[in-house]
Parts: structure tokens; C-alpha cells; sequence
């Protein structure tokens, strides 16, 4: 198999005012002040770096379904930002096929920015434009077909996903899993090979987050499309993943890769374990709480 993306040594930092860091806790704060009580308070408002993402290797091989999980604030949206050439990192390398996202310019760039989809996390539609606008936007702005033709591929791409009569209604007709199947028609617009989900089932319940993971399995199985999804629902985990890769919210990187179930019979790692743990405690009582 080869390997599509191969991330390497990303780290990145963000600047936070001193009262933000009051969030991380008063222990992190005397530590600050401890080391360097001079530059803590020289200015009141100054800024200072912190870490987001410190480190982070990792490869996704072609056809696979690799899943980045991590607990809320651990970096998975920033590392993917990093992937897709949003952000760029302050250290590392970003690898797509044989070129260099982050040294590429110009016409290479956009070459490459074209050959992939992707679903941002709340997979915003734009409510002013009908459904078949929103799927055709990434073909009116990087082709020149005419607009027949736009219009027959973005009906097609609603096809697939199974919205097949939606074309001419609004965003705020459909329910919300429609909405992020929507979105994942336009994140498919421009036939990419490769497609970056952000939390695509976030906020559906069981069932319909259910049907988007075998959207999903069947875009990988049927297109050979290799997909990165950011996502901690376990259920969704077992269902799609291939592979995952697991970032820590403490150490800003990655602590363990494996198969969801090598992940999940890591006993040796508390910080693994707690996080399956948890997140099936919790996906338990949600299906309580669920009316019958
Ligand atoms: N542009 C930015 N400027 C400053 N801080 C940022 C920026 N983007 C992200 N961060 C910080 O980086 C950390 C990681 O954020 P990120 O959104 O990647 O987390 P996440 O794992 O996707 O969380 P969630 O599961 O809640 O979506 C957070 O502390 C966040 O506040
Ligand atoms: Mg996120």
C-alpha cells in the first residue's frame, strides 16, 4: 500500500493573554510566575506562546479510514487545519503523495488544495443558496465547465449521498443528518481521492450517525476514497476506522496508534484507557436518556 499523507514533526504554537492561561489552572499560573516572575509581570496584558499540537508524525496509507481521536481541546481540528494546508506549521512537514504542502506555492499549491474534500466541524452550508448551490460552489470557483455541466455533476454527488430530490430545496429544509450529507456531497464535488471530515456525526442521534458511518464505509469501499475523519462518538470509531491515531490534551501529541481495538485493550496507558472508558460510559447514558 502506499502511503497518501505522511505528516512529520508538526508543532504549533498560539499566543494566549496571560488571563486565558488562568483556564489551565492556578498551579499552571505559579509555575509561570515561579520560573520567571519578572517577564509574568512585566506586562499586564502580554502574550504568550502555548502549545497546541508538539511533535505530531504520523502516515494514512491509500484506502484507508484513519480516525484522530482525542479528547474536546486536544488539537485534532488544529492538527487537521495543519493537513489541509490552513495553518501552517511553525516546525514539520505535511507530505501529500510527493509534494510538499507546506513549500508549495502558487500553481502547485492550488494543484493540490483542489485534490481533496473536506467536511469542516459544523460542515456549514450556506442558507441563502439551495442545496445544488452549495454542491456546485467548489465547481463554479476552481473549473470553467459550463454551468450544464456543474449542475449535472453536483446532482450526481447529491446522488450518491442519497439526497438524490433535495437539489432545490434550502439547508434549513433538511434534518440535520441531511445537512452533513450535504456537505459531504460538496466535499465531494471536485471527485477527490481523498476527503477530511471534521466530527461529521456530532450532534445526530444514534441512528443517523449510523447512516453517515455507512456513507462513509461505502465512499471507501465503492470509490477507494481515503478518508482522515476527526471523531470521538465509539461507536463510530469501531464502525469505520481502519486505523487511529490518539492526541493527548496534556502533552499535545500523540500517544498511541493501533486498530480501535488495540487502542481499546491498551491497558498499560490510563490516559487510552480512560478515554474509551469514558466515552462508552457516556454514549451509555445518552442512549438512556434517549425517549423510547
Ligand atoms: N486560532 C487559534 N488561536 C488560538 N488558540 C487556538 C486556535 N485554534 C485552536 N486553538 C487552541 O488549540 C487547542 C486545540 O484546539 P482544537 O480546536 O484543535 O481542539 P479539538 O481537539 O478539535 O477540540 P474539540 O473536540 O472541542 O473540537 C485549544 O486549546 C484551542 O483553544
Ligand atoms: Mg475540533
Amino acid at each position: 500500500m502506499s502511503i497518501v499523507i505522511e505528516a512529520s514533526g508538526i508543532s504549533r504554537g498560539f499566543n494566549r493573554t496571560r488571563l486565558e492561561h488562568y483556564g489551565d489552572g492556578l498551579r499552571h499560573v505559579m509555575d509561570r510566575f515561579l520560573r520567571s516572575p519578572w517577564q509574568f509581570l512585566r506586562r499586564p496584558e502580554h502574550e504568550e506562546a502555548f502549545w497546541a499540537l508538539k511533535d505530531v508524525s504520523f502516515e494514512v496509507q491509500q484506502g484507508e479510514v484513519l480516525v484522530i481521536l482525542g479528547r474536546s481541546g486536544s488539537g485534532k481540528s488544529t492538527l487537521l487545519k495543519h493537513i489541509i494546508g490552513l495553518y501552517r506549521p511553525l516546525e514539520g512537514e505535511v507530505w501529500i503523495g510527493d509534494k510538499n504542502l507546506v513549500t508549495a506555492t502558487g500553481k502547485e499549491r492550488h494543484q493540490l488544495l483542489r485534490s481533496f474534500g473536506v467536511l469542516y466541524q459544523g460542515g456549514a452550508l450556506f442558507g441563502s443558496m439551495t442545496v445544488l448551490e452549495n454542491v456546485r460552489l467548489p465547481l463554479d470557483e476552481f473549473t470553467d465547465l459550463p454551468e450544464t455541466a456543474r449542475n449535472l455533476v453536483a446532482h450526481s454527488r447529491l446522488k450518491i449521498v442519497g439526497l438524490a430530490g433535495t437539489a432545490d430545496t434550502m439547508p434549513a429544509e433538511l434534518s440535520g443528518g441531511m445537512q452533513k450529507r450535504a456537505a459531504l456531497a460538496r466535499a465531494m464535488a471536485l471527485d477527490p481521492r481523498l476527503l477530511f471530515l471534521d466530527e461529521p456525526s456530532v450532534g445526530l442521534d444514534p441512528v443517523t450517525s449510523a447512516g453517515i458511518d455507512d456513507l462513509i464505509l461505502q465512499l471507501s469501499r465503492s470509490f477507494g476514497i481515503t478518508f482522515v475523519i476527526v471523531t470521538h462518538e465509539i461507536a463510530s470509531i469501531f464502525a469505520i476506522a481502519s486505523r487511529a491515531v490518539m492526541l493527548d490534551d496534556r502533552s499535545k501529541t500523540i500517544i498511541a496508534q493501533g486498530t480501535p481495538a488495540e487502542l481499546r485493550d491498551r491497558g498499560d496507558d490510563p490516559r487510552v484507557r480512560s478515554f474509551f472508558h469514558r466515552e462508552a460510559e457516556r454514549n451509555e447514558n445518552e442512549k438512556q436518556v434517549q425517549p423510547a
